[in-house]
């Protein structure tokens, strides 16, 4: 089992960081992928302490469309800065990058500038990208397809339709279902969990935000990816050993690098 995308050098977690990676190893967790902000070198530095605390700690970093505005005029710079963090962080995904036309705390325009820089950069580095889209799944796709043949990657926290969804599974993205699938609203991501094809199903915590029932309200982590994972297997009505073999080999067709962590 992995948790496909958490903030494990969230500040939340500084206190008590080795008790939550115990949880997560006795709940079966193998390994995560831990999401960094490019831009944020206070977070890089707990980066380091999160890498030498568990070996299942695979890191991803880009700017997120919350800070873009911070570029406007500069993608030049931010270009410099995400591959600088790619090398020092040793990342194996470009993301969690995208738009989020929800919030609207950059301008559009500079959130579509710097989103394609980064698409641009996975592209040439020939990593996957890790997709924040809110409310924007029509401009995501443009600039996600405008990047070529060899853009791949994973819709992360998907909460849209089916139909947004199949736009996604046109360019071979997986999409990846968080605890929000447990909430008793969430009926219509439920259907989604169970329409994406087995291949491309993948799922996360987005630790500390968004923790699954029965914890709602609580800071969110790793180990609790079990909770989505059962309420994934119900909506597609499957067994819970099957669909656990399908995720880790998604997990690692998308991310073959989590495969190389201890046991
Ligand atoms: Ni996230």
């Amino acid at each position: 089992m992995f948790d496909s995308h958490c903030h494990l050098a969230d500040p939340a977690f500084a206190d008590d960081l080795d008790a939550v990676i115990d949880h997560a190893r006795a709940a079966g967790v193998q390994g995560v992928l831990c999401i960094l902000a490019a831009d944020d070198e206070a977070e890089a530095v707990q980066a380091d302490v999160v890498r030498a605390a568990w070996d299942g700690v695979r890191f991803s970093t880009g700017i997120h469309p919350h800070r873009a505005g911070a570029w406007a005029g500069r993608v030049d710079d931010a270009r410099e800065v995400l591959e600088a963090a790619m090398a020092s962080r040793q990342a194996i995904a470009v993301g969690e990058i995208g738009l989020d036309y929800h919030y609207d705390f950059s301008a559009r325009d500079v959130q579509r500038d710097v989103f394609a820089m980064q698409v641009a950069v996975a592209s040439t580095l020939d990593r996957p990208v890790v997709i924040h889209a809110r409310e924007a799944i029509d401009d995501t796709i443009a600039i996600l397809a405008a990047g070529g043949p060899h853009v791949r990657g994973v819709m992360h926290c998907f909460t849209g339709t089916v139909d947004e969804a199949r736009r996604a599974l046109d360019l071979d993205f997986y999409i990846s279902i968080s605890g929000i699938a447990t909430f008793p609203r969430a009926a219509a991501l439920r259907e989604v969990a169970a329409f994406v094809p087995a291949d491309r199903l993948l799922i996360e915590t987005d630790a500390p935000y968004l923790a699954p029932v029965p914890y709602r309200g609580q800071r969110n982590e790793p180990a609790w990816v079990l909770e989505t994972f059962r309420m994934v297997a119900a909506a597609r009505q499957v067994a819970e050993d099957d669909l656990g073999r399908q995720l880790a080999a998604n997990t690692l067709a998308l991310l073959p690098a989590l495969g190389t962590v201890a046991r």
